[in-house]
């Protein structure tokens, strides 16, 4: 009666979620390294300057007029905030979503047919192995190289390429091994997307929060053929909530607007975006800046806590994270397989990481994020080194 996707889905939890819910069942609580929710971790944009922007927001919003691409304000403001980081990425080449996941599904329906190919990083970030899924696109993976400070290992990624590959996934900041590509490694995958007529489809949702350098290295600076910058405000200002995403279109000029259409023909049959929030995206950009400076320096401020706690564990190997809210530590002179040592640090120092292998990521690594309130973040690094010693 259902689809095959009905029986493709996992169906039950896996070892490390049973522990933990049996854990929260006992009444037992367990510090959560995982969730990049910031709102769960106290970090909130002002509530009142939130609830002012969306009284007048509500005003503008009052007569319902969509637009298929988003409102031309939400746009306009988008497009100056590229502007201001020195790029061209004008209002009509913007389509506005609802989130950076949304994103990504309509890039796949644009770019591919049920079994085309998409290249994407390994490590992954998990929710490509479901929107390829549901859009029956299936994932192809090139290697980020972790004796190399994970960079693009771009030999290879271009020997993963086929004749059904239709685009390659950057996410720069990466999540989870905190890599910020270069621009020389952008220029590198540009010439390769240029010879092999691919997307490049550029997940910057951690585009703001970078710990060594002032100014993120952007695909669409590069002269690849065709390129999709996706953002959205869940990261950029802790507004998971709001669900306010978009996609900016570059690139050859002629692709541009054969893509755009179709992303407007696809956006226009859903109109998912809420009215409210897009009118409310240019006050977000102008009154938000102090809270983002504020914002920016507090997830600063966890990554160098955590660099320098687990750089003193003596039983880990990091690569400190350039940016973005994860960072993935090598474990040495393991034991223990690292899903029954994630489950041990869960029953034992009551915290949450996952196991590597949940990204695609060699044996013997542990991901966790940085971002969680200060002193918990200590307090639960403290005893999770000390439970590493111990083993
Ligand atoms: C790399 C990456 N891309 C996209 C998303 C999803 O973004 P959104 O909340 O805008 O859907 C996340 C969420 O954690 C993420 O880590």
């Amino acid at each position: 009666m259902l689809s095959d996707l009905s029986r493709e889905l996992p169906a039950a939890l896996n070892r490390l979620y049973t522990a933990r819910n049996e854990a929260l069942g006992r009444g037992e609580s367990i510090v959560d390294l995982i969730s990049g929710n910031v709102n769960q971790h106290g970090m909130f944009f002002p509530q009142e300057l939130l609830a002012q922007v969306m009284r007048a927001a509500l005003d503008q919003a009052r007569v319902y007029q969509p637009d298929s691409l988003g409102q031309e304000v939400a746009r306009q403001a988008i497009a100056d905030y590229y502007k201001r980081a020195g790029l061209c990425l004008p209002a009509g080449q913007i389509l506005i979503t609802p989130g950076t996941s949304v994103s990504y599904f309509y890039c796949l329906k644009l770019l591919a047919e049920p079994g085309d190919e998409i290249l994407c990083p390994s490590p992954s970030y998990p929710l490509f192995e479901t929107i390829g899924r549901v859009c029956g696109v299936k994932l192809r993976f090139y290697r980020l190289l972790e004796s190399a400070h994970w960079e693009i290992d771009l030999a290879y990624l271009e020997s993963q390429l086929t004749t059904k590959t239709r685009a390659v996934v950057l996410i720069s900041p990466h999540n989870p091994t905190g890599m910020v590509a270069s621009q020389e490694q952008l220029e590198g995958l540009a010439e390769i997307a240029c010879r092999h007529h691919l997307a490049i489809i550029a997940d910057e949702v951690f585009s703001e929060f970078l710990f060594d350098r002032d100014c993120l290295p952007r695909p669409a600076s590069t002269a690849a053929p065709l390129i999709f910058t996706l953002n959205g405000f869940s990261k950029m200002f802790a507004l998971p909530g709001l669900k306010l995403g978009w996609v900016a279109v570059s690139g050859d000029p002629e692709w541009v607007q054969k893509s755009l259409s179709t992303l407007e023909l696809i956006s226009d049959t859903f109109l998912p975006v809420n009215e409210m929030v897009q009118f409310a995206v240019p006050e977000i950009f102008l009154r938000g800046v102090t809270f983002l400076q504020i914002y920016k320096a507090w997830v600063k401020n966890c990554r160098n806590t955590a660099v320098e706690m687990l750089s003193q564990c003596p039983l880990l190997q990091l690569i400190p994270p350039s940016g973005g809210f994860y960072l993935t530590a090598r474990v040495l002179g393991a034991e223990k397989d690292e899903g029954e040592l994630a489950v041990d640090l869960l029953h034992k120092s009551k915290v949450l990481v996952h196991p590597g292998y949940f990204y695609d990521i060699p044996p013997s690594h542990l991901v966790m994020t940085f971002v969680q309130e200060s002193q918990t973040l200590q307090d639960c690094l403290a005893r999770l080194c000390n439970q590493l010693e111990e083993k």
